[in-house]
Order: C-alpha cells, then structure tokens, then sequence
C-alpha cells in the first residue's frame, strides 16, 4: 500500500480512497525509497537504477502487507503518575468536566509531573514511543503541557528529546504551556498568558526537535483572545501553530486556526460545516482523535462531513493519561471506520500522509514513494482491510525507519 501522493500534500476529496496500492509489488530502498512497483517492472527497475539484482538484500514479503509508517501527529507521552481513577469515577458517571473543575483532570497530572525526576518522566515516554513503533508508528509528535511552569514544561521537552535518543522512532516536539491554567495563575488568567508569552517562549524556543506551539482553546480552558495571543507570539519565534479545537464546546477555536493559518486544528467534535470551509480554505489539517471522543464518550467528529466538503482529514490518538491513553495507531483504524464512518482506504491515508501533512514533514515521510525516507511496516495480513476487520491485537511483523529494520 503506497499511499501514493503524486508529489502532494494531501489526498483530499475521493482521491482519499486510493491508495496506490499494488498486488505482488516490490520496493528498492536504502535510507531512502528509490522504487516501488510491480514485480514484473523489478528488473528494469534495476537495470535503470545502475544496480545488480544479486547486489540488494532481498527481503521475501510474500504473504504480508506493507504500509508506510502510520504518523501520529498528536500526543501527550511526556508525563508522569496515572489516572486510573480519575477513569473509574468518570465509568461511573462524573464528567471529565467536573474533574477538571474540582482541580483533578490535566492538573493532577500537572501534580505528579511537578513531583517527578526528570528520569522517571523519560521512562514514562520512552516506554510509550516504543510501544508505539511496534505498532507501526515510525514519526511520533509529542506535547508539553503537563508542567504549567517554566522549570516543568522545560522538563518535559527535554525529557522529549531524551527519548527521541532512545527509541528508533523519529520524534518532533510541541510547547503546550496553555494547556490548561495552573493553580498559582487560577485568579488571574491573563498573567499566565503573558508569563508564556514573556519568559516561557523565549526560554523553550531552542530546545531541540521542538517544531510547534498548541493551545486548549475551549470553554474552560483558553479563550480565543488568549490563545491569540500565544499563538502570534510563538509564530514570532518560527514554531508552527496547532490548536486543541472545538471539543468541548464550539467557542470559535477552528475559525482562529483558519485565521491564523495553523498548520492544523485537532479534536474537531463541535466544528460546524462553515468552520470546516475555513479550514479547508487556509490548507489546516483536520486531525480527528477518534480514540478520545470514545474514552470521554465525545459525539463523534463529523469526519464524512469534512472529507465530503475537500478538508484534509487526519487521524491520531492523542495518547494522554486522561482522555485516551492508547498509542495503538492499527486502533484508531478501526475506531475511525467503526465510529466516524470513514472508509478503510480513508482511515489509512488520514494516519500517514496527512499526519506527515499535520507535522509539515510530508515531503519526507507518509507515502511509499520513490525520494522519501524508507519508513515502512511488514503485516502479518493478506491485505490491508485485514488490519481493520480483525481488530485489537498487533498485526505488525516489523518495522522500518530510513531503511533500518528497527522493531
Ligand atoms: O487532547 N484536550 C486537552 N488535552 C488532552 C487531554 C489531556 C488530559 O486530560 O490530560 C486531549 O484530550
Ligand atoms: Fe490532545
């Protein structure tokens, strides 16, 4: 399955259900694809590449299926402690609202961050990162956000670049101070906003991998205003702009993004029809977490609604100890099919070239395609469908990153 991209960004509209996928096909790569096609175009293949058959190492995939690594474009790894019970009072009927307003929620976890070693929180996230690339997730984006200060959100992203060391998975990194209000600001929300803007984004800007900066603009947590006002502030310092939008409540948040020319607004559960028109008129990738709206029983996105009207869907788990804590990229897969009515074919363009679309890393990664960086995952599936239909367990055999079988 080649996801084939034609040198575009996206797959929007019907094209979305063509995945340029080729029966007995092979692929020729080092770091870097240099063909994919059928096999009975392999030796001419060869012979205009200037390479000797006899030369390649020759990996038998008969059988399997191959796909390029699924992007996960949105998650929240860097953290410590757990919310198990947060979980079970929520089982029993407590909204995640009303956790987060008795100061449980993102600030509990805050806490646990506060408390915890640097150590212990690289621990945490490189045991997700991992688990992540055995389920075929080669290109990972990982957000603050869980420190609320400057000396934790600091922790935090370099905890992020500690594990993009350890694991074999590529790995950029998101500020995501607004994330929610700490308690030493409660009172007086705007002064947080200005001590982001102030002392945080000149202190964060240059730590490696971060690429981006992410607001929770939503009833309760950032106002538009407010997020404005990070946003432009971090877009000064050359990050890329993402947005928490329309998940609780509608307040605006998408609109902002299309104004502000985000590189993507995620969640999406409120967005209206004239909302997802601006969107897809300022080139924002709608990223779709079908696996919170499930944990939160969230109305589920309108994910037909935004491909029928030409927006670029993306898929990913938003994998957080609050709202969904999975890393399982072949799940949202099925969840995207079974609760948003997308389509297999859909699902599979929205978690690799539009996830690479969401972290602007799209002309390197996202679709087997000669020129862009081998990453690719062997199933131990006849055909891709199987991936979906026989869900919840691992079906992935191996997985490759720039040419190197890591997992
Ligand atoms: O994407 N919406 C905001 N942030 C996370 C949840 C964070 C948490 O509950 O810890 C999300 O769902
Ligand atoms: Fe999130």
């Amino acid at each position: 399955v080649t996801v084939a991209s034609d040198g575009k960004r996206a797959k929007t509209g019907s094209s979305m259900r063509d995945l340029g996928e080729i029966r007995d096909g092979a692929v020729i790569f080092d770091d870097v694809i240099r063909w994919r096609g059928p096999m009975t175009e392999f030796a001419d293949a060869c012979s205009s590449l200037g390479i000797a058959p006899e030369e390649l190492q020759l990996d038998d995939c008969s059988g399997l299926t191959v796909l390029p690594g699924f992007v996960d474009s949105h998650t929240h790894i860097v953290y410590a402690g757990s919310r198990a019970h947060e979980f079970a009072r929520r089982l029993s009927g407590v909204p995640y609202t009303t956790i987060a307003a008795e100061g449980g929620g993102i600030l509990t976890t805050m806490r646990a961050v506060r408390e915890a070693s640097a150590d212990e929180i690289v621990h945490v996230a490189t045991q997700h990162a991992q688990r992540a690339l055995e389920h075929g997730t080669t290109f990972i984006e990982v957000k603050s956000g869980y420190g609320l200060n400057l000396e934790s959100e600091v922790k935090l992203l370099n905890a992020a670049v500690e594990v993009a060391r350890e694991v074999d998975i590529r790995l950029v990194s998101t500020f995501m101070a607004a994330h929610d209000v700490p308690p030493e600001f409660r009172s007086s929300p705007d002064d947080y906003v200005r001590h982001i803007v102030d002392d945080m984004l000149p202190a964060v800007a240059d730590i490696d991998v971060l690429s981006f900066c992410d607001v929770f603009t939503d009833k309760g947590f950032f106002s538009v205003e407010q997020s404005e006002i990070i946003l432009q502030a971090a877009s000064g310092y050359g990050l890329g702009l993402k947005v928490h939008a329309d998940e609780i409540a509608a307040i605006g948040a998408s609109n902002m993004a299309a104004r502000l020319g985000c590189v993507s607004a995620d969640h999406l559960e409120y967005t209206t029809e004239a909302d997802v028109d601006a969107l897809r008129d300022a080139g924002v990738v709608c990223t779709l977490l079908p696996g919170t709206a499930y944990t939160l029983r969230l109305p589920p996105p309108n994910a037909r609604m935004m491909i029928d009207r030409g927006a670029i869907v993306a898929l990913a788990t938003d994998c957080n100890p609050g709202s969904c804590l999975s890393e399982n990229m072949q799940n949202v897969l099925s969840l995207a099919c079974m609760t948003l009515g997308m389509s297999i074919e859909e699902a599979i363009v929205a978690a690799t070239l539009h996830g690479a679309a969401a972290l602007r890393v799209h002309d390197r990664v996202g679709s087997i395609d000669a020129g862009k960086e081998a990453d690719m995952v062997l199933y131990d599936v006849p055909t891709y469908a199987d991936i979906v239909y026989h869900f919840g367990v691992n079906h992935v055999l191996g997985v490759y990153v720039r040419g190197e079988m890591v997992a």
